[in-house]
């Protein structure tokens, strides 16, 4: 008997459609966020604007049509040059397999960043997937991943959090 061929890495997988949000996905992203077990949840409607308002600079990534990663970012108004990726998450059955570099490279390529040269994120300190996640874009991209000073566990006041690296990666080079 023949062994099973390998399923194909997620990223690659044609099973797992990228796409702009719209208005409900809102919901799909607020959902994915609840269940990470890492993120920090903001509320439904804090998402609904961005599926709105910033949706040319996020995607959800659903398979059979049932959301399983998303990337909710937007272009800062002092420095649009980058974009700031506010939130990136993959449902725990999807991670690992390549899923989460590929919504940040199709964040890149979107219209939304056609003229955009850094990427930036804050990383939590302790959050090892996710400053494995954009180092690892970088070093895909070619291209430096400079650690700076992002929010401080002070900057939260009374409430427990720990320090927010700036994560900046760039300059990425475009096409003419
Ligand atoms: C961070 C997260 C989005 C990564 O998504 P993913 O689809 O699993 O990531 P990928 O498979 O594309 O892997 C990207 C890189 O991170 C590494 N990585 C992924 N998960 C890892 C883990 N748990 N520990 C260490 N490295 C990890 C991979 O090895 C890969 O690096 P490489 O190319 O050098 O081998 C996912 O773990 C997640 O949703 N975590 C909870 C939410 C979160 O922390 N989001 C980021 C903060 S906004």
């Amino acid at each position: 008997m023949s062994a099973e061929p390998s399923p194909a890495p997620v990223g690659e997988s044609e099973a797992i459609r990228l796409r702009p949000p719209t208005t409900r996905d809102g919901h799909t992203m607020w959902t994915l966020v609840r269940d990470s077990g890492v993120l920090e949840a903001n509320s439904c409607y804090a998402y609904m604007l961005l599926c709105t308002h910033f949706a040319d600079t996020c995607l959800v990534a659903e398979r059979d049509g049932r959301g399983v990663g998303f990337v909710a970012a937007y272009r800062p108004p002092t420095h649009p040059d980058a974009v700031f990726v506010w939130q990136v998450g993959v449902s725990a059955e999807a991670r690992g397999q390549g899923l989460g570099k590929r919504l940040l490279h199709a964040l890149l390529r979107s219209p939304g960043c056609r003229d955009v040269h850094f990427l930036e994120a804050t990383v939590g300190s302790s959050n090892v997937a996710s400053q494995r996640l954009f180092r690892a874009v970088a070093r895909e991209l070619g291209v430096d991943c400079a650690v700076q000073r992002g929010f401080s566990g002070a900057d939260f006041g009374p409430l427990a959090h720990e320090d927010e690296e700036l994560f900046r990666i760039g300059p990425i080079r475009r096409n003419p």
